[in-house]
């Protein structure tokens, strides 16, 4: 008996001990690196000197340099910033104790290499957005007060001996907000934008037009902010005849515009605008009513939903009306990419229009077993937005509806109705990103215990779900490289406050990252949700982030 015990106990340390050593295995990174070796030992960092390549872009080095500030402020000893000629070889010889910033033209863009030792943190990129990534999985290894603004003497400054080599997967990662159903201030984008970049994502759809508000300031229209701007009143909760009677609204000025695209590149993200056209276009039609089938009068809407009224394609004003607007738009957003929507275009008022009818007539549009007539004029007038982008040197995304009927060559389609979209875009040559709202709504509730949720808007998408995307379910290798990226989308119908946009964005944009950045080989929402539980959240705490504790009072119950 007092044997067997023995043997028992005995079993019972060798299982712990080897529960340990596979714990320590794991760092509690988000999202997770491609490769990490562990070994033992600790570097300190409180105090490294920072030494970098002077072949490393100008770019990385003065992130760098600002990193080695932060780390001298929150650890409260002095990091050194310098950039010695002949350091690279140094390196190589193992000559230099610190932070060691290399340039390595073998890497690929994004991609970056950490080693640490018990002497030395050599981080090799090659460029600017490499240097990023390195530096936040950096912070990451360091104690929570590093994201901080004060020193913090007593927290432990070293982090783990450990080689990683980092990629991403998808060149695409983003993450969408609509400003326009409620409008968001440029300080809360700015506090999205950051929350963004420490999570590696790099690309910011901004959705700045809606039926309840245009919210981008235009100098060649300026209606479209002063009276577009504004509505009248707000539905209340899920009520659709309701209307608080409040004036809500608000704008970004083209000089707002311009910070927040200055903000957002110094953290490796791309704005990317969606002006969404030719429909959910009433704040627009309110100021200016000669662009509707009827001519109006129209008001800035007070609620949700789709409306049946949008702009009429049978008035060449429109067509002077929309190239204005998005060469304004090409202009003012350097991004590669603009969106113009396509999205929920009712064709009802086409359908009684004599103008939308004569032009129809005119084009030679007929219904035929694929589409409408009236779908097809909708395809006459996102191909005319398009080329007018192109002569801008821009490429166009739109929503899956962009699909039916015609689609003009070299238009990128953004697959939100499920995936179908985006595989059957990808079989006809088309470029992709995938949303699908059932993975990626994060306008949905998180738990099924709704009536302990904010108000939402339906559904439900807790995070183990968005990690479980596949962005290549349904899609041929062959075809794999249509897929561009993965994004989350934000809708804010029931979004009125800064502090509920953030609990609804975390921690499932957490679980997207990993999806966008990390190959399935490397996913597991165990190690995920520890990291999360055990590390981020103090992260966001310490940033005064909101977020959504689900992860670990409701998880996924189904
Ligand atoms: C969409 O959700 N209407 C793209
Ligand atoms: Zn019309």
């Amino acid at each position: 008996m007092k044997i067997s015990l023995m043997l028992s106990l005995a079993a019972l340390a060798v299982f712990s001990l080897e529960a340990c050593a596979k714990q320590e295995k794991v760092l509690n990174l988000v999202p997770y690196p491609q490769e990490v070796t562990i070994s033992s030992g600790t570097f300190k960092v409180s105090g490294a000197a920072f030494n970098c390549d002077p072949a490393v872009d100008a770019r990385s080095q003065e992130a760098i340099r600002k990193f080695s500030v932060r780390l001298s402020t929150t650890s409260g000893k002095v990091s050194t910033f310098t950039t010695p000629v002949g350091l690279a070889a140094s390196a190589e010889a193992g000559k230099v104790k610190g932070f060691v910033f290399t340039a390595d033209e073998t890497l690929s863009s994004g991609e970056y290499s950490i080693e640490v030792s018990g002497k030395s943190v050599k981080v090799r990129s090659s460029d600017f957005y490499g240097t990023l990534y390195a530096i936040e999985t950096l912070k990451q290894l360091m104690p929570v007060a590093v994201y901080g603004s004060k020193a913090d003497e007593n927290a432990n400054w070293h982090i783990p001996c450990v080689s990683i080599k980092d990629a991403p997967r998808f060149g695409y990662r983003g993450m969408h907000l609509d400003c326009a159903r409620h409008f968001f201030s440029v300080d809360e984008v700015k506090k999205y934008l950051d929350v963004m970049a420490m999570y590696k994502l790099n690309r910011f759809h901004w959705h700045l037009t809606e039926d309840q508000g245009w919210r981008l300031e235009l100098k060649k229209y300026p209606e479209l902010t002063l009276i577009g701007g504004f509505r009248d009143g707000t539905m209340i909760g899920k009520d659709f005849s309701s209307d608080d009677g409040i004036r809500y609204g608000g704008y970004y000025t083209q000089e707002q515009v311009k910070e927040i695209i200055r903000y957002a590149d110094e953290r490796g993200i791309t704005v990317i605008p969606e002006i969404d056209l030719p429909g959910h276009m009433l704040a627009a039609l309110a100021a200016y009513p000669q662009l509707g089938c009827t001519g109006g009068p129209y008001k800035v809407w007070k609620r949700w939903g789709i409306s049946d009224e949008v702009l009429c394609p049978g008035k060449p004003a429109t067509f002077e009306f929309l190239k204005g607007v998005l060469s304004e738009v090409a202009d003012l957003f350097p991004s590669e990419y603009i969106h113009i929507g396509g999205d929920e275009c009712p064709k009802t008022e086409w359908e009684k229009c004599p103008d939308c009818q004569r032009l129809i007539a005119k084009l030679g549009l007929k219904d035929d077993k694929n589409a409408s007539a009236e779908q097809y004029l909708q395809n006459y007038v996102m191909t005319f937005c398009q080329k007018v982008l192109e002569e801008k040197g821009k490429k166009v995304i739109g929503w899956d509806e962009i699909l039916e009927g015609d689609l003009e060559e070299g238009a990128t389609v953004m697959s939100w109705r499920g995936t179908a979209g985006g595989i059957k875009a990808a079989k006809m040559g088309y470029d992709v990103i995938m949303t699908p709202n059932s993975y990626y709504y994060l306008d949905y509730y998180q738990t099924k215990d709704t009536e302990n949720e904010p108000l939402a808007i339906g559904g439900y998408l807790p995070v183990e779900k968005c990690y479980s995307f596949d962005p290549y379910e349904s899609i041929a290798p062959e075809l794999q490289h249509h897929i561009l990226g993965v994004q989350a989308n934000l809708w804010t119908e029931y979004i009125p406050s800064n502090e509920q946009l953030e609990y609804m964005l975390l921690p499932r944009m957490l679980a997207l990252c990993e999806v966008q950045w990390c190959k399935p080989e490397n996913r597991d929402y165990a190690r995920f949700k520890t990291a999360v539980t055990d590390h981020q959240f103090k992260i966001l705490d310490l940033l005064g982030y909101n977020y959504c504790k689900a992860i670990v009072e409701h998880p996924a119950d189904e």
